[in-house]
């Protein structure tokens, strides 16, 4: 029986000029380049200039993914971005970004689970598509986690970075089976007792400022390397799949320990893993669509590869996609 499905028709990103190496941080704290390489496996990372808002970095990823799909903003119904660092506390950044494309119809709307926000939206425009709210969608993770960091804090600043990363899914009529393109399964989770070890200290009903990242890592890292694996096997076994059928992991990027736990978990060799956190470090929302853009721009992917995304982060949140390119 043929049903509908989202395929990802394009993809794009956008990574702010200014790179910072992990040296730069050695000048103001007890840290230095090889603690922070070997405990995280990351090398540099971009930050958004003055004055560039999360909005500006996706609009250039959207951009991106829309030249990379061969498609104009006309042709979009839908924009969902998901962000934790919004340019305001509102208007959504996905009503920036389609103001920017020139876009003035379909509807636009921010999805926020964090570190996991992207497997979210990804997840939620893939029920637009199926329920024909929605032909074709942008799905876009864009952050300045810069804006939010305790530069004081060397157990948490020398991590994240800034960036946009874009799909374009548009809706694909297929059999109906698991070797179908497009998305075939998500499994999504949260449980908000785990709230204190990650979140940010400052909101619009507490204190009325942005506030700053607080983050008791060595916690966070121990339900990742759980959490994890076990998604992408349920994701995988809601498709009828299992890892042996898998071609890509493109997990979140946060730590390469966390990463190649999950990918020893899934038995998947490194070769099958896309790295990106050394030279973008942890960029929350954007790392998974950054990943998928630059592994594509590399010509990593072939028409009918099994990818596996996962991520897990504040809330709380964690989820897994799994999709045939
Ligand atoms: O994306 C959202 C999800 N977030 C994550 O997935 C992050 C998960 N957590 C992690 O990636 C790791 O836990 C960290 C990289 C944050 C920390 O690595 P760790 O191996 O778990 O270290 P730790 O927190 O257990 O700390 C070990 C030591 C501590 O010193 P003492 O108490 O042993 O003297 C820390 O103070 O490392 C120290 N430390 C540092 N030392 C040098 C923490 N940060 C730094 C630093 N440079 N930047």
């Amino acid at each position: 029986m043929a049903i509908r499905r989202s395929v990802i028709r394009g993809v794009g990103h956008y990574l702010p000029e200014r790179v910072v190496e992990n040296s730069h941080f050695e000048d103001t704290l007890d840290t230095s380049d090889a603690w922070i390489r070997d405990r995280t496996g990351i090398e540099r990372r971009h930050f958004a200039a003055e004055g560039q808002t999360t909005s500006d970095l996706a609009i250039r990823a959207a951009r991106a993914a829309l030249d990379n799909a061969g498609v104009t903003a006309d042709q979009i119904d839908a924009v969902v971005v998901a962000t934790t660092t919004p340019d305001l506390t509102f208007p959504a950044v996905a009503t920036m970004v389609q103001a920017g494309l020139e876009m003035h119809h379909g509807f636009a709307y921010d999805v926020q689970a964090v570190c996991a926000g992207f497997i979210f939206a990804l997840s939620n425009a893939d029920g637009l598509i199926r329920t024909g709210q929605a032909n074709r969608v942008l799905v876009i993770g864009a952050e300045t986690y810069s804006r939010i960091m305790d530069w004081t804090d060397r157990g948490t600043c020398v991590l994240f970075g800034d960036g946009a990363g874009a799909v374009v899914l548009e809706a694909s009529d297929q059999p109906g089976t698991n070797t179908d393109r497009g998305i075939l399964s998500s499994d999504l989770n949260s449980d908000g007792r785990y709230r204190d070890i990650l979140y940010v200290d400052g909101g619009v009903s507490t204190t009325g400022t942005a506030g700053c990242l607080r983050m008791q890592g060595n916690l966070v890292f121990r339900h990742a390397v759980e959490k994890l694996a076990k998604t992408a096997h349920a994701a995988l076994d809601k498709a009828g799949l299992t890892p042996a059928d898998v071609d890509w992991l493109v997990p979140h990027q946060a730590n390469s320990r966390i990463i190649s736990a999950t990918a020893q978990k899934m038995q998947l060799p490194m070769d099958k893993v896309v790295l990106t956190v050394a030279d973008h470090g942890n960029t929350s929302a954007a790392s998974i669509p950054l990943a998928l853009s630059v592994a594509n721009r590399e010509g990593r992917f072939k028409a009918g590869d099994l990818i596996v995304t996962e991520a897990i982060g504040g809330g709380l949140s964690w989820g897994s996609v799994v999709l045939r390119w």
